[in-house]
């Protein structure tokens, strides 16, 4: 499984490719104002299109999304050109992130204008993410209009099960990839249990129909064991926040052999494979 890493600030990326770890970068609309926000405070000027620019040469060949801000096709179809012609040139790695779905509302009628849009961009060779997904069927439509990756959003949908069942939580608490049982039902959003579930379902939809050249891009992880989670149920892709990214390596177990191991160093053997007593 990928890992890439779900920012637009450009430390965190240039961390995480430090740590080796970086097989592309998402972003999105609210993770570009984060990272706007950030900028403004610390009384930087700001030029967003080098900025972006910036990001993308760090980041080298691994695929970037840009997501596109209108919600009717011709806009995304607009944005979506303009967005790959700016950008792509710097080195050839944008991916432009379309909603499935851009109705702001039920009562829109323009629901299907996200795959119309995809199509197009696909038909013309810009590869593009397609977001906000929520059930399997959605993935399987954006696939067949040309989607590279599609992208399930696996904590927003434990937030959506457990609001619909009025259950209080904080965002980054662990919600059972299995479910959970309110009386006598599990509790599902039209059959899906959970987040990492939606993952699984859709893994097993691709792969009995065959999906070919469209990855499974789990996004929305809010803790490691949902990491672990959606790498079991057969994501292709994570893209993990920066936070997450950081704590996939921890265990205090680990931390505490560690100091130990530190502590019976035998001075001979250091001198041995060369490490300077006293030094880390
Ligand atoms: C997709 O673009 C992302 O994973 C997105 O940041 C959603 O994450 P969140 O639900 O934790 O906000």
């Amino acid at each position: 499984m990928k890992v890439f890493i779900d920012s637009a600030k450009i430390n965190e990326i240039r961390q995480a490719k430090e740590w080796g770890m970086l097989d592309g970068v998402t972003t999105n609309p609210s993770l570009l104002k984060k990272a706007v926000d950030d900028l403004v405070k610390k009384g930087k000027k700001l030029d967003i299109e080098s900025y972006l620019k910036q990001i993308l040469k760090a980041v080298g060949k691994k695929p970037v999304s840009l997501e596109v801000v209108g919600s009717d096709y011709d806009e995304m179809i607009k944005e979506g050109l303009k967005i790959y012609k700016i950008f792509n040139g710097v080195s050839k790695n944008v991916y432009v992130k379309i909603p499935v779905n851009p109705c702001l509302d039920g009562s829109c009628s323009k629901a299907t204008d996200g795959i119309r849009a995809i199509k197009y961009l696909s038909d013309r060779k810009i590869p593009v993410n397609c977001t906000l997904i929520f059930t399997p069927e959605q993935a399987l439509l954006a696939a067949k209009a040309g989607a590279k990756f599609v992208s399930p959003f696996v904590g927003r949908e434990d937030d959506y099960i457990r609001e619909m069942n009025r259950i209080q939580f904080g965002k980054e608490e662990y919600y059972p990839a299995k479910g959970v049982k309110k009386l006598k039902k599990i509790m599902n959003d039209n059959g899906i249990v959970s987040g990492v579930d939606l993952i699984k379902e859709i893994r097993e939809l691709f792969d009995i129909q065959k999906v070919k050249g469209c990855e499974i891009l789990a996004a929305s992880i809010r803790n490691t064991r949902q990491f672990r989670e959606v790498a079991i149920a057969g994501a292709d892709i994570a893209t993990l926040p920066f936070s997450v990214m950081g704590n996939l390596l921890s265990h205090p177990k680990s931390e505490e052999g560690m100091r130990k191991f530190t502590q019976d160093i035998v001075p001979e053997y250091a001198k041995l494979v060369g490490l300077k007593v006293g030094k880390k």
